[in-house]
């Protein structure tokens, strides 16, 4: 093996892409691999298929010096890499596993074409023992005597700020059962300073459910207490100030609103739920937090029901689609599930989101789209805020323009950006989650 190994990322998605023109920046060179040739073509024009900031400058950059190449030859990325990653999408089953059918005929697929050692990597999120498949898998394939070690690497940077979250990461896992995985690894990571922690595969397996499942159960646990607060006439946000000055808590992840979504909380509460339960352990802890979660839309739709009554006919405008701010991605998004609530009830509805909306029109063709925010209003009987994008915070809105524009000066916030003492006085009807509501009665 060379100096400085080469790199084969397998799935260029979200994370995939991300892993390999970072690794690309840091030096080393990368091939990058996916079925999906219209995602190459892309690629090969110097085209991000995915919006995430300074995404597309950094794969230009690499990609006019060498150092990352996209490719639809599977064979090719094996053979010519030392260390490969697995980055394929690992979606959720109807019972809350995750399939793990596309890690598997990567590792088949690796097998087949395995020409000296190679260290492979899962970057996926996996459930703990999926490193012992793929390592029977290999050698099932290629023979018990074949040169290669299996290690976890898991990722954990949120979409919106994953080059930074990878260039700085809060800790780089890295799960290893070989001195030679490991000194590869590190040297992969060299550059990056950050605590590294060399654990056995399945405690890094774990630590990436366990991580993604608590974050996630901090935001449900919010969203309990928002509930509350709601009924009492206490303030949410400053339940989570007060918490969050205690160090044991921390602020971050206590926002309270709509509820999580993304590619990542929702699929990894359900198959961590799904392992720990499997191998006899009590997790329905997990189950209450996907249960709150969910009845996150019914609370906010009572909002708009207690503002509006009746939907029917109703012009709403629908302020964010993207799961959260500065991503293009609707994949599990809250909007989803309250612009079906809306279609059923019959309202018409004006959706407008920055970075999103040619995805959302994927799933709804039928609901009007607008090219700025402010469009989004005329005529509007409310405006709902699912997504908290820059554009939308008070700073940035003219709110005497917003209500000149509504036919009824309704804002439902599903995110606790405004405040009540600062839209009342302008003459708005005001509807937060778990904080106090200003509403003519
Ligand atoms: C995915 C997983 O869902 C997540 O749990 C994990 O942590 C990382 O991988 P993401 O990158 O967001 O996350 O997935 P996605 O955007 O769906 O990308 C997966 C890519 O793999 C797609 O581009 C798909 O075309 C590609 N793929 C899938 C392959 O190249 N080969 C396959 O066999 C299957
Ligand atoms: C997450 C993890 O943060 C990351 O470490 C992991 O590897 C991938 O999954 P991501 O899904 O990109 O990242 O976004 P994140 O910022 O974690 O937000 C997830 C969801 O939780 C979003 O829908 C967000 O709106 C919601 N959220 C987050 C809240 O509702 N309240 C909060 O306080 C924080």
């Amino acid at each position: 093996m060379k100096d400085n190994p080469s790199i084969g990322v397998i799935g260029l998605g979200y994370v995939g892409l991300v892993t390999a023109v970072t690794f690309a920046k840091l030096g080393f060179r990368v091939l990058g691999n996916d079925i999906d040739s219209n995602k190459i073509d892309l690629l090969k024009q110097k085209k991000s298929p995915i919006y995430e900031p300074g995404l597309e400058e950094l794969l230009k950059e690499v990609m006019d010096s060498n150092l990352f190449e996209p490719t639809e030859d599977f064979q090719r990325t094996v053979r010519e890499s030392d260390i490969l990653f697995i980055c394929v999408g690992t979606p959720t089953n109807p019972d809350g596993s995750p399939n793990l059918v596309y890690i598997e005929e990567v590792a088949r697929g690796i097998a087949e074409n395995l020409n000296g050692y190679k260290l492979i990597v899962e970057k996926s999120t996996v459930p703990v023992g999926t490193a012992r498949w793929i390592e029977r898998t290999i050698k099932l394939y290629a023979g018990k005597d074949a040169d290669f070690d299996v290690a976890s690497n898991p990722e954990f940077l949120r979409e919106g700020n994953a080059l930074h979250d990878t260039f700085n990461p809060d800790r780089i896992v890295i799960g290893v059962e070989s001195e030679r995985a490991k000194n590869l690894l590190l040297k992969l990571y060299e550059k990056i300073d950050a605590p590294k922690l060399v654990v056995d595969i399945n405690t890094a397996e774990i630590i990436k459910h366990a991580s993604n499942a608590f974050l996630a159960m901090k935001i449900s646990f919010i969203n309990m207490v928002a509930d509350l607060c709601e009924r009492t006439g206490a303030d949410v946000k400053l339940v989570a100030d007060g918490m969050g000055y205690d160090r044991r808590i921390g602020r971050a992840f206590l926002n309270a609103g709509i509820g999580y979504g993304g590619s990542c909380f929702p699929k990894d509460v359900r198959a961590f739920h799904y392992i720990g339960t499997k191998n006899g352990a009590d997790f329905s802890l997990l189950e209450k937090v996907e249960q709150i979660n969910n009845s996150r839309i019914d609370r906010f739709m009572d909002h708009v029901k207690e503002a509006l009554w009746y939907l029917r006919n109703k012009k709403i405008a629908v302020w964010g689609l993207s799961f959260k701010p500065n991503t293009d991605d609707i994949r599990e998004a809250p909007s989803i599930k309250v612009v079906r609530r809306l279609m059923e009830e019959g309202a018409d509805i004006h959706a407008y989101d920055p970075k999103a909306m040619d995805n959302f029109r994927k799933l709804f063709p039928d609901i009007n789209y607008v090219d700025n925010k402010y469009d989004a209003l005329k005529d509007a009987h409310a405006l709902l805020l699912i997504t908290e994008w820059d554009e939308f915070m008070p700073g940035n809105v003219d709110f005497e323009k917003v209500k000149e524009l509504m036919r009824t000066p309704i804002i439902v916030d599903g995110r606790n950006i405004y405040d009540c003492e600062f839209l009342e006085p302008l003459g708005f009807e005001y509807y937060p989650m778990g904080r106090k509501k200003c509403k003519r009665e």
